[in-house]
């Protein structure tokens, strides 16, 4: 149902995501005029702030985490805030907080960001109170379970009160400028298209490398690892974006229908198709870091790094590996993709390397999108032609200069407040990633697979290495 809402209720409203990415968001939003001139934002979580205090809360947050440059005026979006405590355990808080919100006639959108034992509860909540009404949709931020079983139940719990129509999944991943751009660079132009096959790439390679280690996420951390926490979601989702069809138009159904088709088209991994990866103490930058055991406190086999062998298994990508690897404390932080074409089929060049062609997507930080060429290089040639490969490499910041670079969760929020689900993730989507993560950590315990350490600041387990240089493939560093 379209709608753009002028109630936005946000659950977790004094967690960190709040603090870092969702109050500078809507502010940027603000300051930007996007949001509806009446919206009103009803703040929530358990702290028993009133709204007064809130606004100073929100207030040091905007000025720590969103430039000055995109702030526009702070007073007048602060004016926007509402805050209403919250025990989502319990259900008579929920009268109050409808009452906060008022009638929405125009439209309600709900942020739920929330500790996974209040899932079903705030759920249950909103709907009693009168929250879940034909004019509310809600997004639903991770995790929303830690295998297929559990997500499913939460979306069971969720479907009692919103229709899927209602329902935004997200991933924060689709909100990143350079993602959305892959579908500009795949059907927006002509050249990569007829070349985007089994025929002509020999494989893909998508790396999310952090530097960062639990950041203070113990408990959930170490419940989740890195399979859960970013393969599950982030990763499953570039690669269906790699490798969909074409979809019709850009709009939610026909997107998601073509990533689906990928999703569910993924091959069982065996357990030696998968490495994974602990950090122990080591250094980033010059600075010593603790290994993941000291940072967590106790002995732990959660993994922090993974790398997999993948296959699609459809026509197009047949025998087509898709090597994917993230981990936490690498000596680098970048997400990117690499397309390795195949070579020529017949070189007529003798004495001379022609190598194969690449696309080098960078996602983070830098954006930036590089086609790696043969070259002629420049002489007489009295020995014969000889070529070397050459960058054409485009720089987003430098092609778009005088634009902001925003943070993902604008798009995502303004989507979720207008009712756009095309970046969102449907439930068949979400269905599909746990069921091939799932087998992934079934096939790891059968084999009794335990992460091999590595040091903080290096690029990971040595066998990860091994995963593609026994096909005669390097990861791109
Ligand atoms: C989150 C994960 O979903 O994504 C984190 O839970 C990870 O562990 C983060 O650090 C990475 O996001 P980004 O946008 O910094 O690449």
């Amino acid at each position: 149902m379209s709608f753009t809402a002028n109630r936005l209720l946000l659950f977790g409203a004094t967690g960190d995501l709040a603090q870092r990415m969702l109050l500078p968001s809507l502010c940027a939003l603000d300051a930007d005029e996007l949001v509806h001139p009446d919206l009103r934002i009803i703040c929530t979580a358990r702290s028993e702030y009133d709204t007064h205090q809130y606004r100073n809360f929100a207030r040091e947050a905007l000025e720590k985490y969103l430039p000055a440059e995109r702030r526009g005026s702070v007073a007048e979006f602060l004016n926007r805030l509402h805050y209403q405590p919250l025990d989502a355990s319990n259900p008579s808080g929920f009268g109050a907080l409808a009452e906060e919100v008022g009638a929405y006639d125009d439209g309600l959108a709900i942020f739920l960001s929330t500790a996974p034992s209040l899932f079903k509860p705030t759920i249950s909540g909103l709907a009693q109170s009168g929250l879940a009404g034909e004019k509310a949709r809600i997004g639903l931020e991770k995790p929303l379970g830690i295998d297929l079983d559990s997500s499913c139940d939460i979306n069971d719990a969720v479907a009692e009160a919103f229709p899927e129509d209602r329902i935004f999944r997200i991933d924060h991943y689709l909100g990143k400028e350079t993602v959305q751009n892959l579908l500009a660079l795949r059907f927006g132009n002509v050249m990569f298209e007829p070349l985007w096959n089994a025929a002509h790439i020999d494989h893909v390679q998508i790396t999310v490398a952090e530097t960062v280690g639990l950041e203070g996420r113990v408990g959930f951390y170490d419940e989740a690892g890195a399979l859960r926490d970013m393969v599950q979601n982030h990763m499953l989702q570039l690669l269906a974006l790699v490798a969909m069809e074409p979809p019709v138009s850009f709009d939610a159904t026909a997107v998601r229908d073509e990533k689906v088709k990928v999703l569910r088209a993924l091959r069982a991994v065996s357990a030696g198709e998968t490495v994974t990866g602990q950090y122990r103490a080591g250094a980033i930058g010059g600075q010593a870091v603790p290994g993941y055991d000291d940072e967590l406190g106790k002995q732990s086999d959660t993994e922090t790094f993974v790398a997999i062998k993948a296959h699609v298994d459809n026509w197009r990508w047949k025998g087509v590996p898709f090597y994917l690897r993230t981990g936490k404390r690498l000596y680098k932080r970048t997400t990117e993709i690499l397309v390795q074409f195949r070579p020529v089929p017949h070189s007529i060049f003798t004495g001379t390397r022609s190598e194969p062609n690449s696309l080098l997507i960078g996602i983070q930080p830098e954006e930036n999108i590089t086609l790696s060429l043969m070259a002629k290089v420049p002489g007489l040639d009295r020995d014969g032609i000889s070529l070397r490969k050459v960058p054409l490499n485009i720089a987003m910041a430098d092609a778009f200069t005088g634009t902001h670079k925003r943070i993902a969760y604008e798009r995502l929020l303004l989507d979720l407040i207008e009712g756009d689900q095309t970046l969102f993730v449907r439930r068949d989507e979400v269905e599909a990633q746990w069921n091939w993560v799932d087998r992934i950590r079934a096939s790891w315990a059968e084999n009794a697979l335990l992460p091999k350490p590595y040091t903080a600041g290096s690029s990971g387990p040595s066998a990860a290495i091994a995963l593609t240089e026994r096909d005669g493939v390097s990861w791109h560093e």
